[in-house]
């Protein structure tokens, strides 16, 4: 499975993760451009912008909602609950574009959601900011302070947190193997990840049932689904 790579994998002080909706699929959570991907079915453009959020916050929120709810249904899969267990044998960190939160709930510890979280929720106007556990009653829920709440996620076009962004890169220069699972790898900037990784002599491994813009890149492409691949990677380490 692993090849000349499992010696890279054995011998690495820190693992790096960058995972995106792919490795949430087998969690029953869609993927935004696979064959069953939200983006099939909505326009991105109409629902994950600051200009369709303003235009019609009720529509965003709805769409947010039946996510969430969808998110909240969930659980980790054994490709989330492999790279918290890994966290035994190595330094690991995890740079997920996902805003499900499955990593957290396996039991992960050193994550940082790069296009924020869709539990959090913050105000529009001022520093509000707060974890949801339950519905509302009224779409778009409102601040204190008056103004309309917002899904606390990056929406395109949107810069992403900076220390999340700076933390990320920090990493991604420091680690000895990335191993890129779940992604698509089309949306920046989380997808130049894998080049400052690969300019400081990272193993790019990258696991995905299909072939990406990056595939050449990779020291070793796994052409299967995480849930299958992961759980053997930390079984190297048993
Ligand atoms: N295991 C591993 N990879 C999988 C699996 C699986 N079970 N199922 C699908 N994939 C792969 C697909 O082949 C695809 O390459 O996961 C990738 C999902 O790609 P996208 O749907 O583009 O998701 P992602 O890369 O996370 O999108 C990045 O775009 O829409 C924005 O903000 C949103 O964070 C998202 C960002
Ligand atoms: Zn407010």
């Amino acid at each position: 499975m692993f090849g000349s790579v499992a010696a890279k994998i054995k011998d690495a002080e820190k693992i790096v993760f960058v995972t995106g909706a792919g490795i949430s699929q087998e969690s029953g959570i869609s993927t935004f451009r696979g064959k069953d991907g939200y983006w099939r079915r909505y326009d991105p453009m109409q629902l994950a912008t600051i200009e369709a959020f303003y235009e019609n916050p009720k529509l965003v929120w709805e769409w947010y909602e039946d996510r969430r709810r969808t998110i909240l249904a969930a659980r980790p899969n054994a490709g989330h609950t492999a790279i918290a267990e890994l966290a035994k044998y190595k330094e690991v960190i995890v740079l997920t574009q996902n805003i499900d939160g499955l990593h957290q709930r396996a039991g992960s510890r050193n994550v940082y959601e790069l296009h924020g979280s869709i539990i959090r929720i913050k105000c529009t106007a001022c520093t509000f900011v707060e974890n949801i556990t339950s519905g509302f009653d009224v779409l778009p829920p409102k601040c204190v302070c008056g103004s309309i709440l917002r899904p606390d996620v990056v929406w395109f076009g949107e810069p992403l947190p900076q220390h999340v962004w700076a933390d990320a890169i920090m990493h991604a220069q420091s680690c000895d193997v990335m191993v890129i699972a779940g992604t698509s790898l089309l949306v920046s900037p989380a997808n130049s990840l894998p080049f400052y990784a690969k300019q400081n002599g990272a193993t790019l491994i990258e696991v995905n049932p299909e072939r990406t813009v990056m595939s050449d890149e990779m020291d070793l492409s796994l052409r299967q689904t995480s849930a299958a691949i992961l759980p053997q990677l930390v079984s190297l380490f048993k």
